[in-house]
């Protein structure tokens, strides 16, 4: 007994539990101050920049180029030449080759392109190092595997590929949205011209790096940075055969006008409001994780975040009680932390945006409720949030807000969890929590979503077809279906 009593005596007992900070290394990227246009494979000294800068402590990064109609020409006449001279010609096996080449690279320079995609875009370290990265290089790897099968794919059709793809992408997932749309594109034959989104231009110009490291031929991607003014020559551009478009659904919707009888291609990758649906007989502790992961994830900068939840009003009390107690355990804060859970909103404009949402939905009568959590001094922060008592008319429950807050909503019946969670303009994805497997294929069928999760959420592979309904937009992107946007065919 008193053997036992000297032990304890000895063990040390910590008196605090809060994590000590674990930095990544900034080391492992070296930047340059001033970045140009990459064309033909070149750096070319753009007329006009602007600083981009880190959102998590408004430093500046790197002085980029923004490119302008004459640029996007240049950039759409070197993927001109290169397709004509060569590229689409190539036999399959060929292009393959660059194509795991680039895929291996990305997985070699992982940490470097892991730590600069949180640096320029907010995103927590464990995400981008975790999902980003690994992720893009399976996007490689995986439509490096079609390149010498599309007759396959597509048998008796003749595939050929369409010419210069034109390609505009947002700043939630900066380097994954560019591997999902050059990975195909590269796959079919086509070359490409794609522009970044303003905030997060610097994993792709050290995308450009890799491509040279790949010695893909020059030409066959041009990275032209800017702003909507740049995207929208490039739109305009009538040397561009295909656009293929994600971000928010204004943009798309004048995307789609521009281009309504010119013949050219395009795909529209938009918003989403998706619900997560929990049933009272899942495993609840299971199901809040989900809801975690389905709206706190990279801040709620997720098109197909699921964003409303609907829980069934019989387990509604202990699903809120059990999700606050949760939010009270997410870290937020330094995005280069390993520890951190949420990261910096990635700009200012952003941050804004949904502040007003959040404005809207306590002066429409929701309630709000924040766990206790110091947010750092500088750079663009928004707490996890949580709203109930939420009506189906509030713009909190109707509007994209892309940012970490969660609206709560209940229903009785599975009819009436059908009917709220299609009660959205949007159709992106949905969630279902459920033990039964007949209720999660009955639910799938009358989801009005082009993806739905079943006691998961935001799980994302390449060989899966991602895309939206109505106002999410049109065209899939992933899985064989990826390939079609990016081929003609000579049936
Ligand atoms: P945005 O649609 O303006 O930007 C996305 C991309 O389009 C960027 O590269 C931008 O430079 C480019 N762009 C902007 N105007 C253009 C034009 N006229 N022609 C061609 N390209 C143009 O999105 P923004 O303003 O950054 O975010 C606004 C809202 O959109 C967000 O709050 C969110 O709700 C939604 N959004 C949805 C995304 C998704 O993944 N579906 C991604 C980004 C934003
Ligand atoms: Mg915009």
């Amino acid at each position: 007994m008193t053997e036992i009593r000297k032990k304890q005596d000895r063990t040390p007992v910590p008196k605090d539990w809060t994590y000590a900070p674990a930095p990544e290394s900034r080391d492992v990227v070296s930047l340059r101050d001033r970045y140009g246009l990459f064309i033909g494979g070149e750096w070319l000294e753009p007329k006009e920049s602007y600083e981009t800068i880190s959102p998590s402590s408004e430093e500046t990064l790197a002085t980029v180029g923004q490119g302008s109609a004459e640029d996007v020409d240049r950039a759409v006449a070197a993927a001109r030449a290169a397709f004509a001279n060569g590229w689409s010609s190539l036999p399959g096996s060929e292009r393959a080759k660059y194509l795991f080449r680039i895929a291996r690279i990305l997985q070699e320079r992982a940490r470097e392109l892991a730590v600069l995609e949180s640096l320029n875009g907010g995103k927590p370290i464990k995400e981008s190092r975790d999902v980003d990265l690994p992720l893009a290089a399976a996007h490689f790897f995986y439509y490096a595997g079609w390149a010498d099968k599309l007759e396959y794919a597509f048998p008796n059709r003749r595939p050929r590929p369409i010419g210069v793809a034109g390609q505009i992408i947002p700043w939630n997932f900066p380097l994954l949205m560019l591997a999902w749309k050059v990975a195909p594109a590269l796959a079919c034959g086509n070359t490409v011209v794609l522009k970044p989104a303003e905030t997060t231009p610097l994993t792709a110009l050290l995308f450009c790096d890799v491509l040279r490291q790949a010695e893909l031929p020059p030409g066959v991607v041009n990275i032209v940075t800017g702003d909507g003014r740049t995207g929208a020559a490039l739109v305009e551009h009538p040397g561009v055969d295909k656009i293929a478009f994600t971000g928010s659904t204004e943009v798309g919707k004048a995307i789609q006008r521009r281009l309504a009888g010119t013949g050219k291609k395009l795909t529209l990758e938009l918003g989403g409001k998706a619900a997560n649906i929990v049933f009272d007989d899942c495993a609840l502790d299971q199901a809040v994780e989900g809801i975690v992961n389905g709206i706190y994830f990279n801040q709620g900068h997720v098109c197909c975040a699921g964003s409303r939840l609907l829980a069934q009003e019989s387990i509604y009390e202990p699903l809120v009680e059990k999700l606050k107690r949760r939010l009270e355990t997410l870290r937020v804060g330094d995005p280069l932390d390993k520890n951190t859970d949420v990261g910096a909103i990635n700009s200012q404009v952003q941050l804004d945006r949904i502040k007003e949402l959040v404005a809207a939905g306590e002066a429409e009568g929701a309630e709000i409720y924040q766990p206790p959590c110091r947010l750092p001094e500088k750079g663009y922060w928004f707490a996890p949030t949580v709203f109930t008592n939420v009506a189906q008319s509030y713009r909190i429950a109707q509007e994209e807000i892309f940012g970490p807050v969660l609206s709560v909503l209940t229903f009785r019946t599975p009819e009436e969890a059908v009917e709220k969670a299609n009660n959205t303009p949007y159709g992106l994805s949905a969630g279902v929590w459920t033990e039964k497997g007949s209720r999660i294929l009955w639910m799938a069928q009358r989801l009005r979503a082009g993806v739905v999760w079943a006691n998961t959420f935001n799980r994302f592979d390449p060989t899966s077809p991602f895309g939206g309904y109505k106002e999410s937009g049109f065209g899939r992107e992933g899985g064989l279906h990826g390939l079609e946007p990016y081929m003609r065919f000579e049936e």
